[in-house]
């Protein structure tokens, strides 16, 4: 299998049901814990192409469905990337999904629910979704608490589960796989990784993600020198503040 995955709980069990099932599913979780390289490693075990939207707050409806395009002084519609992930049966993944405009957000309502219908308003056409289509939502429920929740009403729809960082065993495994350093750098990256996300006093919006770790692992197997690839690609990318990167330099520097 070319996209490597190392499972952290039964979430490769619950995605095959709710596939069979053809159930819409939603998974939470900070950023860089794995939920794209899960969602892309289960497309290729599926088999099923994977078409992915990362919503922002301009994602609309009318960039999720499609819209008539003038080409050489004709009209001609052109689907957007949810209606082509219904014509082809593919596994839809919609990142963020509580960051996209509200109108964006009703658009998968009958699409979320047993209907499993996508209603294309310009067009007048309904379109029925095949069998081989998916629908995947991402949520991260800690970023902006004041922003946008998802509303209960679009939730109930999906089966779901819930993704954290990597148990420290794994994490060392695919900190270690990912970046190419030796099992020994991978754990100190680790270790440092998880004494940033207990340091709660820094604040900060989101923490120290396996994502990063595996950066910092990538940096020191390309030659840097460790306290400074870890602080590049682990401190630097957190905060601006001088207090909270002060702290977490001593971390850095106490561990590696
Ligand atoms: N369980 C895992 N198996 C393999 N790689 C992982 C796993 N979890 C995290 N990673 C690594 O962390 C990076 C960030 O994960 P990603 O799936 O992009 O995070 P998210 O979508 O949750 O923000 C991946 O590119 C991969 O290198
Ligand atoms: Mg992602």
């Amino acid at each position: 299998m070319a996209v490597f995955y190392l499972p952290q709980g039964r979430e490769i069990e619950i995605f095959r049901h709710a596939w069979r099932s053809r159930l819409p599913l939603l998974v939470k979780g900070p950023t860089g814990c794995g939920k794209t390289r899960f969602i892309q490693h289960m497309a290729e075990a599926l088999e099923r192409p994977l078409i992915t939207v990362s919503c922002n707050e301009d994602t609309s409806a009318t960039d999720l469905l499609g819209r008539h395009l003038l080409l050489e002084g004709e009209t001609r519609w052109s689907d957007g990337p949810v209606t082509r992930a219904v014509r082809e049966g593919a596994l839809l993944y919609l990142d963020e999904i509580a960051e996209a405009r509200a109108d964006a957000v009703v658009v998968i309502h009958s699409l979320s629910d047993h209907r499993r219908e996508l209603f294309l308003d310009r067009t007048g056409e309904t379109l029925e979704a095949p069998d081989d289509f998916m629908l995947v939502v991402s949520y991260n429920p800690g970023y902006q608490r004041s922003m946008r929740e998802m509303k209960p009403s679009t939730r109930q729809r999906f089966v779901s589960l819930s993704f954290d960082f990597p148990a420290e065993e794994n994490e060392v495994r695919i900190v270690a796989e990912e970046s190419g350093v030796e099992p020994k750098i991978a754990e100190r990256l680790v270790r440092i990784g998880r004494k940033i996300r207990h340091l709660h006093e820094l604040s900060l919006l989101e923490s120290a993600s396996t994502r990063l770790l595996v950066a910092a692992g990538k940096l020191i197997a390309a030659g840097v020198p460790p306290r400074l690839a870890c602080v590049a690609a682990v401190a630097e990318p957190l905060t601006d503040e001088p207090e909270a990167l002060a702290a977490m330099r001593q971390v850095i520097e106490l561990s590696i």
